[in-house]
């Protein structure tokens, strides 16, 4: 008889909640205090145990990413008709919030030494448009941005930075942790992140006030008044105190669980570093990653989507990388500075399977399945 077993899905990158069950204790705690809603002690403690682990003084925990971006462009003072840059190789979530403020985004290459903001299309820019409001630097996939050059960049302009590090917590560029390096950070805690608190986001920052702030402004900016008081514009942005307490359950794992991208990476790389025509990700002798996806480029006859399709018949999520925004129909009337790097990594580019529960035997079907395209 056929066996009808299906076969497990092995994903990109997926929940995994710690084999401890650290996670549950706190939403337990929450549930048998009642305390679900709205706010408590698992929002102040997942802010105080987040902002301590990358080394910022103050955090505001937010419902997604996007939310700590959005309010990281407000708290910059970015509004109508102003210009920010954002780089082009990026998911749409960095962009979108540029948008909500009626700003104006200004896309910027990669170079491939890191696959982030080229610091050369960035002087370009500001010699183009020289009054900027915000600078967004992102950390994709995990690997850091070369944060020194940038900065130094940015600071002859005088111009507010943002971290979108919602793809690198546990990356560390020259020892300090990213998302810590500009004036605000953020960090997501969506389902495929490295931890995740099924949706969730951290804005980060040293100016204790402008946190503060954000938090206001994320709960709908109520003033100080018995009655129901506003005199700004509020959104309803906050965490909530159940999802908090996963986030502080699955903190207490990052370190594991960069330990495990930094196996699966390493792996790949020994078992596929010598096809021809692939060249993995870049290492930079300043970068500690979080190895969140382990993405490589092909530049032989095997194209991007053979990969991609003879993994799928078995039941194996892999993707391209991410589509440049100014390649995209929403975003391609906005400007963009660069040549054809991010286009290129686009192209030729392929994120892995990288989930942190996969065995050594789903690292071995993935390669075999892969050096099979070479063998044709
Ligand atoms: C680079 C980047 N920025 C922003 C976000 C948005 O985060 P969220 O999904 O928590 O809103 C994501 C992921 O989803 C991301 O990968």
């Amino acid at each position: 008889m056929e066996s009808t077993k299906v076969k497990e899905r092995i994903f990109l990158s997926s929940p995994h909640m710690s084999d401890e069950g650290y996670e549950m204790q706190y939403v337990k705690e929450a549930f048998d205090t009642n305390w679900i809603a709205p706010l408590g002690e698992n929002v102040n403690g997942f802010e105080r145990e987040l902002a301590e682990k990358v080394g910022s003084k103050a955090a505001a925990a937010l419902s997604s990413g996007t939310a700590a971006i959005h309010l990281a462009l407000k708290a910059a003072g970015v509004g109508e008709g102003d210009i920010v840059f954002c780089p082009t190789l990026t998911f749409s979530a960095t962009a979108n919030p540029i948008i909500y403020q009626h700003a104006i985004p200004v896309f910027i290459d990669s170079d491939y030494e890191t696959w982030n903001m080229s610091p050369v299309a960035l002087e370009q820019a500001f010699e183009r448009y020289p009054d900027v409001k915000a600078v967004i630097v992102v950390h994709l996939y995990g690997l850091s941005a070369d944060m020194d050059r940038l900065l130094e960049i940015c600071r002859k302009h005088d111009v507010a930075v943002i971290e979108d590090a919602a793809e690198s917590l546990g990356t560390y560029y020259k020892g300090r942790h990213t998302g810590t390096f500009g004036d605000y950070g953020i960090f997501s805690f969506n389902g495929n992140k490295i931890i995740t608190t099924s949706g969730g986001g951290m804005l980060v920052s040293d100016n204790e006030e402008r946190i503060a702030k954000a938090r206001f402004w994320a709960t709908q900016s109520r003033d100080e008044a018995r009655h129901y008081q506003h005199s700004e514009l509020g959104f309803n942005y906050r965490m909530s105190n159940v999802v908090a307490g996963i986030g502080r359950g699955q903190l207490k794992v990052l370190d594991q669980r960069v330990e495990k991208k930094r196996y699966i990476f390493e792996f790949y790389k020994r078992e596929l570093g010598g096809l021809e025509g692939v060249e993995f990700m870049p290492s930079n002798e300043w970068d500690e990653p979080n190895y969140w996806l382990s993405s490589l480029t092909l530049s032989g006859s095997v194209r991007p989507i053979d990969l991609i399709e003879v993994l799928e018949k078995e039941n194996i999520e892999s993707r391209p990388v991410w589509k440049p925004m100014h390649m995209q129909p929403f975003f391609e009337k906005y400007d963009f500075v660069g040549t054809d790097v991010s286009e290129k990594l686009f192209e030729n580019g392929v994120c892995l399977p990288s989930d942190t529960k996969m065995t050594d035997e789903d690292l071995t079907k993935v390669v075999e399945i892969i050096k099979g395209l070479w063998r044709k």
